[in-house]
């Protein structure tokens, strides 16, 4: 499989000359601008299919030749896309096969983007078609460096030709109806099916409660949007096999599970929207841990295939980014492993819903802006950092954040309906931030050599053969982290006999008996081996310790006084259970213990709140990233090295500014 191997930092973004025909002057202009503010590579095409074909069977790729030449002859590079995430409307009208079903089975209309349904045989032979015409026509163009495949995929389609996938998916997942009746525990409330033709999607309409249906489902939708993306890459590959292609995903996107693209991607990309201008610390963790998503599809570097360079147009309020934080931003996807720093959009539309969404280039034309200014800002440091472009990132600690998981947790009805999956992964995954180790974020299954800590927090799911690999990482040395709601279900949704974590029990040494549910804003407390109490919340599971070692206990209600944390002992590794959901102080004072004993060591201890700390690396040395998304001054400890922004010495004790950043550079003799 190729990979995308550039020889510069990518720096550009989304870029619709397809809206702006009629105005050679602009496109023009659009190159003396890229030049200026430092860009190099543009996603072109993503929306152009009525452009691209403007009635059917007709293409009109002359446009985009003229700009794809122009790029080449200006040292500029191109993702190509495939317009499949809009069509034509002649389209829609003529085969009304490619329009999305909803769940109540009305066909929709007309419109909007992500309209399609992925199984029809009608859109995907369309999608081949200008697929291969591209590919053909410009699969060997100089200026194209990759595949930009689509557009964020997403939603799902209920129509009768994906009924009939999803009956064939299921064939091939259980083989007969007996053993799907048996996995999805059908004999409740009478739900027994007797033909395959009597399964159909999970509708509010019809049938939404049966868990393996809804389970089943969601993983369906995934397996055909892949299917359908490789259905989109067969002919591109076919005409130009060396072109890396990718397809640009979304944050903590429900919908899809993101490591399943890893079978048909060469390099993830990630379109990246954070709430800057509220509470910076957390959004900084949340984008982090979504970069190391995806830097963990593939373990590779990735692109940041969108971010905005001032505002978005869609939040409810849609805030400017205040001074320096396009540069912290955009250095923020870099430090987590991101080849690439691109925008939506380059030039801000004139009309049409996206009109107001922040670009490079504002409605007024010009360079003269603050964003404009904050862009060449980028384009001229990114240059400078040449040096680790491919670095991977070496993280010892890693974080699971399953998507199966999180389906089965979020459909499954009590303890209490928030089970706060999400916030949960993102609170351990900024403790261990906090602690300043680099985190890899993987999901269930995930291969665990090389890590010296694994944490699984809320594994509700405990697929098969994952029990055994966590056994044997502990037993290996390893230290694992496990949290309430732990080992309840199998792959299928069943509940595991003989008492919970399940197949964990022996590695945790615990048995779960009950499980309370704390009402919002309820808090009970752990008090813990440091002797200090810390509150906790959401879930308090009351468990025996069997084999382990009580290391905390509950500070109130009946339970008071029982196992909250414990630890055992297993082969020369520990596995550690925190039977409730803590907050940000208790965890990070617990794995700063849990990386000490596990011998990892932090690159920068005692970091204050919201500033952060991560690195890259090459054969070479080492790169340190220390960014400051506190809203306040810091100072912090760092290696000595060189600072890559600025050239001179640096490290030691560093001042970092609101919203500072520095990049620091420690050789690997050091
Ligand atoms: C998404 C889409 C883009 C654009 C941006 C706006 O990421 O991929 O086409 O709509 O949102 O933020
Ligand atoms: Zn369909």
């Amino acid at each position: 499989m190729p990979e995308l191997k550039l020889p510069f930092f990518g720096h550009g973004g989304d870029y619709n000359p397809d809206q702006w025909r009629d105005r050679p002057d602009i496109l023009e202009e659009d190159i003396r601008l890229m030049k200026l503010a430092g860009c190099n590579l543009m996603s072109v095409g993503i929306f152009a299919w009525s452009a691209l074909e403007p009635e059917e069977g007709r293409f009109d790729f002359d446009w985009l030749e003229d700009v794809l030449d122009r790029f080449a002859e200006n040292g500029i590079s191109a993702f190509l896309a495939t317009p499949s995430g809009a069509r034509p409307a002649w389209m829609s009208e003529r085969y009304p096969e490619v329009l999305r079903v909803r769940e109540d089975g009305q066909r929709n209309l007309h419109g909007g983007r992500h309209n399609h349904c992925f199984t029809s045989p009608v859109y995907r032979e369309f999608v081949r078609r200008i697929n291969a015409a591209l590919a053909g026509r410009f699969g060997h163009h100089p200026a194209v460096v990759g595949w930009h495949v689509s557009n964020e995929y997403g939603g799902a389609c209920h129509c009768e030709l994906c009924q009939e996938a999803f009956r064939a998916f299921l064939k091939e997942t259980y083989g007969s109806l007996d053993a799907l009746n048996r996995a999805w525990w059908t004999g409740f409330w009478s739900k027994t099916y007797t033909d395959w033709r009597q399964l159909h999607s999970p509708s509010r309409f019809g049938e939404a409660t049966l868990h393996g249906l809804n389970l089943s489902w969601k993983r369906f939708v995934t397996h055909q949007t892949v299917d359908f993306m490789r259905a989109e890459v067969a002919p591109l590959r076919a005409v130009a096999p060396n072109l890396p292609v990718t397809t640009n995903l979304m944050t903590l996107y429900d919908g899809l599970d993101p490591f399943r693209f890893a079978s048909v991607v060469d390099f993830a990309s990630y379109d990246s929207y954070p709430r800057w201008g509220a509470d910076d610390a957390s959004e900084a963790a949340l984008a982090a841990m979504n970069y190391d998503i995806m830097r963990c599809i593939l373990h590779r570097p990735f692109a940041l295939m969108e971010s905005t360079p001032s505002q978005v147009n869609w939040q409810d309020v849609c805030k400017l980014k205040k001074p320096g934080m396009h540069l912290l931003s955009s250095l923020h996807a870099v430090a987590h492993g991101a080849d690439t720093v691109q925008y939506f959009q380059w030039r801000k539309s004139r009309g049409a819903p996206e009109k107001f969404h922040g670009a490079v280039v504002d409605h007024v034309g010009h360079e003269h802006t603050r964003t404009f200014r904050d862009v060449a800002e980028v384009g001229r440091t990114l240059p400078k950092l040449a040096g680790m472009l491919g670095a991977p990132t070496p993280a010892r600690a890693a974080l699971v954040f399953d998507w199966e998981n999180r389906w089965a947790l979020e459909d499954s009805q009590g303890p209490r309906r928030e089970k706060h999956y999400e916030d949960t992964v993102l609170e351990h995954y900024r403790a261990l931030r906090r602690c300043g180790v680099d985190v890899d974020v993987i999901e269930e299954g995930a291969d665990l050599s090389g890590y010296a800590l694994v944490a699984a927090p809320m594994l509700y799911m405990v697929k098969p053969g994952v029990a055994e690999a966590l056994e044997s990482f502990v037993r290996g040395g390893g230290t694992f982290v496990a949290t309430c709601h732990t080992g309840c279900v199998d792959r299928d949704d069943l509940c595991f006999l003989g008492g919970f974590p399940g197949p964990l029990r022996r590695l945790l040494g615990v048995w779960i008996e009950e499980t309370d549910a704390l009402y919002d804003g309820e808090t009970n407390g752990i008090r813990a081996e440091d002797g200090q109490t810390y509150a906790c919340s959401t879930l308090c599971d009351l468990i025996h310790a069997e084999t382990a070692r009580v290391t905390g206990t509950y500070a109130a209600d009946f339970y008071a006084g029982t196992p909250a944390v414990t630890v055992n002992a297993f082969g020369a590794g520990r596995a550690h259970y925190i039977a409730t959901r803590p907050g940000l102080d208790f965890l990070t004072a617990f794995y700063r213990r849990r990386l000490a004993e596990a011998g990892v060591e932090p690159l920068c201890a005692d970091l204050p709140d919201g500033v952060e700390v991560s690195s890259r690396a090459s054969a070479s040395g080492r790169y340190l990233f220390a960014m400051n998304f506190s809203g306040k001054p810091a100072r912090i400890r760092l290696p000595v090295g060189t600072d890559m922004l600025t050239g001179e010495a640096a490290g030691g004790d560093t001042a970092l500014g609101v919203n500072g950043v520095a990049v620091i550079r420690v050789d690997a003799a050091t």
